[in-house]
């Protein structure tokens, strides 16, 4: 495995003290005033479909994290699910979680759910996303606005080796009800405005996809596809899922491998496209850091230590400073799909599996 693979500054500055072991935690009391409970540490997933990363890294990476520290967790998942996630949120919360880790599903329930485990004295993060207006002790994610740079730029290059002339360039935006979604694309769109400015690109249709649905992302590219005659020669699609729904349509209609198409998460099936040529990029996340900084500060807010990030994030809505750990996300391309594999990420009979196993050797994946 290789080591030194993201630099992580900011988890560096994360106390890892001595944890405690497994117990129940019948108290209640305040969570940052110096108590001394048991970790119990409860965890709200989204959903299964928007992305691989959900079911088939964090709660892997989370488990590993919560378990190495030996600590009580409770992991679910909403499922898209609105109203379950506030109900799965109530009861861990009656169930005495000393800390409440939530990925929102909008900022309108995430912060429904925040302000409740508050009021009960629980700790909260938010993890991955950000809640607009929300009252999380702590935000642990990626930098986003640099996963969004990296589409822009890793899409600038492969349309730059395919040696496209005034590329027409689509939008696949993630949800808009994630901020995640708004960073990114403020990322790409500071790459790539200047070229549709300086008239280097052209910009085509720009869509936002409903809650990352895939399904219905395939359908709005089609759309896209047949109203501009086909004439589509770049994708900003905002991460695997939504590359992968666009590399459908593009192969019903020959054209993939001829149109860039980005992506974001390193899944698997990302992963196999770029190999097969049809995706240029993925941005690579590694989840099992985002996973542990996550779980030390859950973990050392229940034992009543008050933790310094040394980083915040403003709430554009609430205007609070979020004391924050953002992470390194970094790009890959075909020729370092192998980084993604030695980082344990994913594994080599997942991406090598069938006809993609020449591929990888091709890539240098042994
Ligand atoms: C996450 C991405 C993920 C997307 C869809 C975003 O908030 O940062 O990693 O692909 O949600 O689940």
């Amino acid at each position: 495995m290789r080591k030194g693979f993201l630099t992580l500054a900011a988890v560096g500055l994360l106390a890892t003290g001595s944890m405690t072991a497994c117990g129940d935690d019948s108290g209640s009391g305040d969570q940052a005033g110096g108590s001394d409970k048991t970790p119990k540490i409860g965890v709200i997933l989204p959903d299964s479909k928007s992305s691989a990363r959900w079911e088939g890294a964090d709660r892997r990476f989370l488990e590993e994290a919560f378990k190495a520290a030996g600590v009580q967790y409770d992991i679910q998942n909403a499922q898209g699910d609105k109203s379950a996630f506030q109900t799965i949120a109530d009861q861990m919360i009656t169930n005495g979680v000393t800390a409440l880790m939530i990925v929102n599903l909008d900022s309108g329930t995430g912060k429904a759910v925040l302000d409740k485990a508050k009021s009960q004295g629980v700790a909260t993060i938010d993890y991955d996303r950000l809640t607009l207006g929300g009252s999380a002790t702590y935000y642990v994610s990626f930098d986003n606005e640099v996963v969004g740079k990296l589409q822009g730029e890793g899409l600038s290059k492969c349309l730059t080796d395919k040696g496209a002339k005034n590329p027409v360039v689509a939008y696949l935006n993630g949800s808009p009800t994630d901020n995640n979604a708004t960073l990114f694309k403020n990322g790409y769109d500071s790459v790539l405005k200047p070229k549709f400015d300086s008239k280097e690109y052209t910009k085509g249709p720009d869509q936002n996809v409903p809650e990352w649905d895939n399904a219905q992302a395939a359908t709005i590219f089609e759309q896209m596809l047949t109203q501009t005659g086909g004439k589509i020669d770049g994708v900003l699609a905002a991460n695997d899922g939504l590359g992968n729904a666009a590399i459908s349509v593009l192969k019903k209609n020959k054209l993939n491998g001829k149109v860039p198409v980005t992506g974001q998460d390193a899944t698997p099936q990302g992963l196999q496209n770029i190999l097969a040529g049809d995706q240029c990029m993925t941005v690579y996340k590694a989840i099992k850091e985002e996973a542990k900084a996550a779980s030390d500060l859950a973990i050392a807010v229940a034992k009543g230590e008050k933790k310094e990030t040394g980083q915040v994030v403003k709430d554009p809505e609430g205007g609070r400073d979020v004391p924050s750990v953002l992470l390194t996300p970094k790009l890959i391309f075909k020729e370092n799909v192998k980084d993604v594999i030695a980082d344990g990420y994913v594994t080599k009979d997942e991406v090598c599996a069938g006809a993609y196993a020449k591929l990888c050797a091709d890539a240098g994946i042994s």
